[in-house]
């Protein structure tokens, strides 16, 4: 009898079900990271102040683009460090990378160069000293915390004021995903980050992942030990990386099947690979001409990224060869001294549209560092890319791009100008 009586109300209960709550504005916490991670992510804050809803952006007071925001509220607390420690702890790093390949979890965590993560990870300290501010949080009840979780402040910004958060990131290093979502890790086929492994791995390379993660296990939380010191300071309770994460409610994640590997994931993880290729502006006039007088031929574009714009004068005399010997016009974001033997088919700009550019019919190619951002770009707009990957999720994103034949990866402080050049014609020739 009462199945029956169930089903005869299903309809309804259906209805009940799809009946849409009041659509609200909410008061909105923002806890961003610096770099190139705030410009898509600032895209989003825009559309959601567009829709109505109120934000508040809580920075610390030395970065290098959160400053300069639009139409938002500003918080800002001090930092114990000045913008040219800062600059000049972000060299030490990328300087380390062009000399140092990464060869396992150990040496890319415990890199004699990583201090600018001690920077990074300390703010949080100094966001939590500074009362005036931590009372106005208090205060002001905010729906939910939206944070990128690279520096970890704005997850224990979320425990400490108990809000429902929502992570907005490529990814997380070490196994904080899988271990905070509660999903399992299938280690049998689905590679550890960082590990530049396919889906389709040999015995070895299983074994290899199974190790990596063995390492996560032992060197993850040294890594993660002074967030874990500042948190459990904040608390006045031991806090781990793994209290941080669990506590999550939604993970937004700048990847989807098209740039990672099928991989078991639970329900509150939602796929947005690819949000950054959707801001669209006519190119400006200069870089109209060059393209215009780049003739049947058409474009390549090369850029290592908004972090790295300079690279070694070696490196860079070795790429300016290659890039010679194509018949394309290459417009290069590149702001060290122009290398003596600069060809000219070969433009250097401080600065280019990327998307723009990538999208434009006449672009026949892409040099990337594989970033997330412009592999997706590169994706997007369904240009052949030739990559080379230094540091971080580089090594990754190339290795599947490269494995769906999205294009060429090379590495770069192995290749020789012949490589580029022959890496070029072929993403550029072969019609696959
Ligand atoms: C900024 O926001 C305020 C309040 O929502 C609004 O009155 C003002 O016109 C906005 N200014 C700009 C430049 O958009
Ligand atoms: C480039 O060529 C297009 C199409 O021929 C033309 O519409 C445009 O005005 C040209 N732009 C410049 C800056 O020369």
């Amino acid at each position: 009898m009462a199945p029956a009586i169930l089903t005869g109300f299903l309809p309804l209960y259906v209805c009940l079900l799809l009946t849409p709550g009041f659509a609200e504005a909410g008061k909105l916490l923002v806890v961003p990271m610096d770099g190139s991670h705030w410009f898509t992510m600032r895209s989003v804050v825009e559309k959601l102040i567009h829709k109505g809803h109120e934000v508040v952006l809580v920075i610390p007071e030395v970065s290098w683009h959160l400053g300069n925001s639009f139409n938002v509220t500003v918080k800002t607390y001090s930092t114990t460090y000045t913008l040219e420690d800062f600059n000049r702890e972000f060299q030490i790093f990328s300087d380390f990378q062009w000399k140092n390949p990464q060869l396992s979890l150990f040496s890319f965590l415990m890199s004699p160069a990583n201090k600018i993560f001690d920077d990074l990870f300390s703010h949080c300290r100094s966001l939590f000293k500074d009362l005036k501010l931590v009372k106005y949080l208090e205060e002001s009840s905010f729906d939910a915390v939206f944070l990128d979780p690279f520096d970890m402040c704005g997850l224990i910004v979320a425990k400490y004021f108990s809000l429902p958060s929502v992570i907005f990131s490529r990814g997380v290093f070490c196994h904080y995903l899988e271990e905070g979502t509660q999903s399992p890790m299938a280690l049998s086929y689905v590679p550890r980050g960082l590990t530049a492994l396919s889906d389709v791995m040999t015995f070895r390379e299983r074994v290899r992942n199974q190790i990596w993660h063995l390492e996560e296990r032992v060197f993850c939380h040294y890594f993660y030990k002074n967030v874990e010191d500042i948190a459990s300071e904040i608390f006045q309770t031991p806090v781990t990386a793994y209290d941080l994460f669990s506590q999550t409610s939604i993970w937004l994640l700048r990847a989807d099947f098209v740039l990672d590997y099928p991989k078991p994931v639970m329900p509150n993880v939602v796929f947005i690979g690819g949000i950054n290729c959707q801001e669209r502006k006519p190119l400006p006039k200069d870089f109209e001409t060059y393209i215009n007088a780049s003739g049947e031929h058409g474009i390549v574009v090369f850029s290592l990224g908004s972090m790295v714009s300079e690279i070694p004068e070696y490196k860079a005399m070795e790429i300016a060869d290659a890039l010679g010997k194509i018949p394309q016009t290459v417009l290069w974001r590149y702001t060290g001294t122009p290398p003596p033997n600069l060809a000219k088919n070969t433009k250097l700009v401080k600065w280019l549209p990327q998307n723009d550019l990538l999208g434009h019919p006449k672009t026949r190619a892409f040099i990337t560092h594989s970033g997330s951002h412009g592999v997706y770009e590169g994706i997007c707009n369904g240009v052949p890319m030739v990559m080379l990957p230094l540091f971080g999720d580089q090594m990754d994103n190339a290795k599947r791009m490269e494995t769906r034949g999205a294009g060429v990866t090379l590495n770069v402080l192995e290749m020789t100008s012949e490589d580029l050049e022959k890496a070029l014609k072929t993403v550029i020739n072969d019609k696959r």
